[in-house]
């Protein structure tokens, strides 16, 4: 399978449906699902339906990243609601494989996207909602330039309580200030 974009630790590769059981398996975690926002359990129906959905580049682009030593899937990233009439996206970075939570590798897997983003597909601006009370994962955006730009108060609500989804951006421009700091 051909890497897409290559780093250090780790490259990314396009989704294939073969990896949907791999995939399936890595991400049945709740506690890791409720970080990211999700509610309920991912059925291979909607493996299916999201890896179908990928087909078509218009909208979205998205990746596996695999530890480049072990051959092996540790997560996922990818641009969704892409506009180009504006040059805007979301941007998604999961790393499933909590052994490798804390070790750098969001930080490498971000320095691709960003080049890939912003060098390449010529983006204007980058955008993510982080559920409040995922700590870790607010240090980690506002680690690689991202800053909190508004909140969706009580947005969602998981193990009895509300919390805040955090609206976070970048910029190119502000991208391009600290790129030196990423690399
Ligand atoms: C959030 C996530 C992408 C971060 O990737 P990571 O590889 O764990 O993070 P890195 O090791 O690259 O750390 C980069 C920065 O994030 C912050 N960070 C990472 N782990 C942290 C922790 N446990 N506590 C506090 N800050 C942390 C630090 O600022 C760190 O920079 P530093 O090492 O220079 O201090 C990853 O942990 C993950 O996917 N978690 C589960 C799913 C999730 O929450 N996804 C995000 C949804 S919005």
């Amino acid at each position: 399978m051909p890497k897409y974009l290559e780093g250090k630790r780790i490259f990314l590769r396009t989704l294939q449906k073969s990896d949907l059981p791999e995939l399936i398996e890595l991400m049945d975690d709740r506690d890791t699902l409720v970080l990211t926002g999700s509610v309920f359990p991912n059925t291979e129906k909607e493996m299916e339906d999201f890896y179908e959905r990928c087909q078509r580049t218009d909208s979205r682009v998205w990746f596996v990243i695999v530890d480049k030593e072990e051959n092996r899937i540790i997560g996922e990233t990818g641009f969704l609601r892409i506009f180009m009439h504006w040059r805007a996206t979301d941007f998604t970075l999961e790393i499933w494989d909590k052994r490798y939570w804390g070790k750098g590798y969001g930080k490498e897997v971000a320095a691709l996207m960003f080049d890939y983003g912003f060098d390449y597909l010529n983006f204007h601006r980058m955008a993510i909602g982080v559920v409040e009370k995922n700590d870790r994962a607010i240090k980690f955006w506002k680690s690689i330039g991202f800053k909190e730009e508004g909140r969706q108060i009580d947005g969602f609500f998981s193990e009895g309580e509300y919390s805040d989804f955090v609206m976070m951006y970048l910029l190119e421009k502000e991208y391009r200030e600290k790129k030196e700091a990423l690399n």
